[in-house]
């Protein structure tokens, strides 16, 4: 890989930015919609065309949260098992969670054609591969229930990949695109009659009722309802210990050679996932995956390493020219949370959508425009947050909260890692104990000391540093903050206070 260390997805190098203004004063909507990703500029456009005026809430720049860092499959083969889905969700609850990602697949189909947008969409086939005899037996056992659930499913021997597999499950109408020049089609359409889309704008509290009131640093929106589509929901206790954040990678470069248009999933454990993309007419590889725990590596460059290990001896492709990482949430029983909140009347969250963030981030919008708009949908019961599922999950909702009462609880009684500042050496980032206070402190390669308390400001975890992405992760639901404590991902909504070094 180039020594250039390129962190921005090719989806955002390959589009020019685009501005849109910050919210300058007290404002009265029908839905406050905060999070300028797929999700919330789905819900915006539905719902604008749908006759309400709706405002977009983003904190930063639209699409440069978890959408920007996608890999962008549009496809019904979910991270969960169609097997698994019929275990715990019955044989409806499994054929509902494939209709509705082909439902949410089929909305970005039509809206590409209708609204003209050029985002290289097309449909493909996607493969999940096995290299080995036991992974072509377990696809072979998963065969049925995909079928069942409605895929048009079958086992191969052979799929279109450079290097040898033992066969794969092939299933057809899959879908790929650029997403952002997709998303920023939606974003321009959105301000006008009455709607609007702010960057720039945080918010920094949220009142349920009539109207809600979404108040930010920039002032208050009054809505009929309100949606959180913000990746990881905001300050939603009860809801965040049904989810569990993920670090992902992932690198892209020209192909080479040929390689059939596709989405490629091989049967490792962390997984790889792999996809094509034309992008201004040249042919791109990308490929994902080296999957941990937010705050459980500490050499996430190891992480980025292989993964372009992997994709350079399998693929013809000679020079990785961007990477990037995302954070993936994954849900305690393997479907999302789309819906309102159960104990709020006028808010709606949209959450959990594990690897699959373009089709369920789509449906998001399509159910929460059903549901704000008081129309029936066939899947609201399946993703409500209140579904009654008690066995499913039961098992990793009982370790991954263990894991974060664990890292409450030793995070703090960790050993410092130093005293003084002189502790740290410039490019690195260390948690300090000074005058009996724990500081998370980094240091620019020219020396200058960022110091910040390292007690997130969500639920009071300790963050933990990120080499690679050079930002204070927190491991228990996946906060991020900068080298300097702002806020760069939710749940948090507050900054790490800075703290003071002596002399
Ligand atoms: Fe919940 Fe940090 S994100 S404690």
């Amino acid at each position: 890989m180039d020594d250039t260390r390129i962190h921005r997805s090719l989806w955002t190098v390959t589009t020019p930015p685009r501005d849109f203004p910050a919210l300058n004063a007290d404002l009265s909507v029908d839905v406050a919609i905060i999070g300028g990703g797929v999700a919330g500029l789905t819900t915006a456009l539905l719902l604008k065309r749908a006759g309400k005026r709706v405002a977009v809430l983003e904190m930063h720049r639209i699409l440069s949260g978890q959408t920007g860092q996608t890999t962008a499959h549009l496809t019904e083969l979910l991270d969960t098992p169609y097997s698994s889905l019929r275990q715990d969700f019955g044989e409806k609850g499994a054929r509902l969670a494939a209709m509705s990602s082909r439902v949410a697949l089929e909305q970005i189909a039509t809206l590409v054609e209708t609204l003209q947008l050029d985002c290289g969409f097309q449909r493909v086939p996607g493969f999940r591969y096995a290299e080995t005899a036991r992974e072509l037996e377990s696809l072979e056992r998963e065969l049925p229930a995909a079928r069942d659930a409605g895929l048009i499913a079958s086992v191969v021997r052979t799929a279109p990949l450079p290097f040898p597999v033992k066969g794969a499950m092939r299933v057809e109408d899959q879908a790929l695109f650029h997403p952002r020049q997709y998303l920023l089609g939606l974003a321009d359409r959105i301000p006008g009659d009455g709607s609007h889309l702010f960057e720039g704008t945080r918010v920094t509290d949220i009142h349920d009722g009539r109207p809600c009131r979404v108040v930010t640093d920039r002032g208050t929106v009054n809505a009929t309802a309100v949606v959180e589509a913000t990746h990881s929901p905001l300050n939603r206790v009860s809801l965040q210990t049904r989810l569990y954040p993920y670090r992902t990678y992932a690198v892209a470069g020209p192909l080479e050679g040929p390689l059939e248009p596709g989405l490629y999933y091989d049967s490792q454990d962390p997984y790889h996932y792999s996809r094509t993309q034309v992008v201004d007419g040249r042919a791109y590889l990308v490929v994902g995956g080296e999957d941990h725990k937010v705050g459980a590596e500490e050499d996430t460059d190891r992480r980025y390493a292989a993964l372009a290990d992997y994709t350079l001896r399998r693929f013809p492709v000679r020079q990785l020219t961007h990477r990037w990482s995302g954070q993936v949430i994954e849900p305690v029983d393997g479907l999302p949370f789309i819906g309102r909140n159960g104990s709020s009347r006028h808010v709606y969250v949209a959450t959990g959508f594990s690897g699959t963030g373009m089709t369920f981030g789509t449906l998001a919008g399509m159910l929460l425009t059903d549901l704000i708009l008081g129309n029936e949908s066939p899947f609201a019961a399946l993703y409500s947050h209140s579904r009654k599922k008690p066995l499913a999950g039961v098992k990793d909702f009982i370790q991954e909260n263990a894991d974060v009462a664990f890292r409450f609880v030793a995070d703090r009684l960790a050993r410092p890692e130093g005293r003084h500042l002189s502790d740290v050496a410039p490019g690195e980032a260390k948690v300090l104990e000074v005058e009996g206070q724990k500081v998370a402190v980094y240091r620019e390669p020219d020396g200058t000391a960022h110091a910040v308390s390292p007690v997130c400001t969500h639920l009071g975890c300790h963050v933990h540093w990120n080499g690679a992405e050079r930002s204070w992760d927190c491991p228990c639901h996946g906060a991020r903050y900068s080298p300097t404590g702002k806020v760069l991902n939710g749940p948090a909504m507050k900054d790490l206070p800075s703290r003071k070094l002596p002399e």
